[in-house]
């Protein structure tokens, strides 16, 4: 089955082409450079840079692979969670293409393709296991029981992880997208230099960053103005604070369900340090961790073509009439999965 994936919730114009579970072909326009000056993502902007990508990127695609537009088999495409009128660009080649081709297009839960990410590295990788999803908009914690039979047991009250790693670099002019700038600029610096709130530890799975952010940013304003402003040590120390309450949830999780694999996915879990500081905590207690490849934690087509393709295989007799342009539905919160 030849699958052509299209994302484009966010600040990236993904294009993917898949056989079955193999990625033939993976092409990312992002849109980083053109939202910088502007210290985040222009909504609007966005939505008419995925409008001049989107074409290039299917033509791309479909030549690199030798694949026809005749020869797909299944359009996906992301619904949501992410910018409305970016999800409308991509939903709207993906309906056109899927009413011109007469095939079916599928609409996937961008949380269900960070998840599935993870098996775009690691083609093995076995149920159950606990997922914890840290993005720009999200961070979850979702037992993984089987392909898509998925709880969601805890989720951020407020700032997503990577939104705050975002909104402390702006205040401190580091630039955008946070979370790169300030995983380098922690390298230098003492994670044990302050010692930054772990919010919400005995509130069961949930989290809240927003408290910590302000924490954060009422003591860069205080250093700031006593000149003793290092911001290594408040990179570090920042980090520390995330990865720990990122840890205990995680640990918690695998202790309180039994389950000793996790996976750990989404933007913010392309940082290395991130991986290094779960990985070692949690295998000290006896569990495995994956984390998927710094590409496939970011946003790209190829998790969402293969979202589709295990939803498509687990309804035994797909009835076409459910794939159709009329049918794609939207999701306009992360709240659910
Ligand atoms: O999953 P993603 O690409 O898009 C969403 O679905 O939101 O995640 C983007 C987020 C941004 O907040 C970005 O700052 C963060 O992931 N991020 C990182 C790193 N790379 C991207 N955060 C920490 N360290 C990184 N290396
Ligand atoms: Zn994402």
């Amino acid at each position: 089955m030849n699958i052509l994936a299209i994302e484009s919730s966010c600040d990236e114009t993904g294009i993917a082409l898949l056989k079955d579970t193999s990625v033939v072909s993976s092409e990312l326009i992002t849109q980083i450079s053109n939202h910088k000056k502007f210290g985040g993502v222009v909504p609007e902007l966005a939505s008419r840079l995925h409008t001049e990508s989107i074409h290039f990127l299917i033509e791309k695609c479909l030549k690199t692979s030798k694949i026809g537009f005749q020869d797909i088999n299944l359009i996906a495409v992301t619904k949501g969670p992410g910018l409305e009128g970016a999800l409308l660009i991509g939903q709207t080649a993906a309906k056109s293409l899927s009413t011109l081709l007469d095939c079916p297009v599928i609409g996937v839960n961008h949380l269900h393709g960070h998840l599935y990410a993870a098996f775009l590295d690691n083609p093995t990788l076995t149920f159950p296991f606990i997922c914890l999803i840290v993005s720009g908009g999200h961070t979850q914690l979702i037992v993984a029981r089987n392909h898509y039979q998925f709880e969601l047991i805890g989720q951020t009250r407020d700032d997503a992880a990577g939104e705050a790693f975002d909104k402390i670099a702006r205040y401190m002019d580091l630039g955008y997208p946070g979370g790169p700038i300030v995983e380098k600029l922690a390298l230098d610096g003492n994670p044990l230099s302050h010692s930054f709130p772990q919010p919400m530890l005995r509130q069961g799975y949930e989290f809240s960053f927003s408290g910590l952010k302000t924490a954060v940013i009422q003591t860069i304003d205080r250093e700031r103005k006593n000149n003793t402003l290092n911001i290594e040590n408040i990179c570090a120390s920042f980090q520390y604070a995330v990865f720990s309450v990122l840890s205990k949830k995680l640990q918690k999780a695998c202790h309180n369900f039994g389950i000793s694999n996790c996976v750990i996915t989404g933007g913010v879990a392309a940082n290395q340090a991130l991986k290094l500081f779960l990985t070692n905590d949690l295998e000290k207690l006896g569990n495995n961790c994956f984390v998927p490849s710094k590409i496939n934690c970011t946003d790209n087509a190829a998790m969402i073509g293969l979202a589709a393709y295990h939803r498509f295989k687990l309804d035994k007799q797909p009835n076409l009439s459910n794939y159709t342009p009329e049918k794609l539905g939207s999701v306009n919160s992360g709240l659910s999965l």
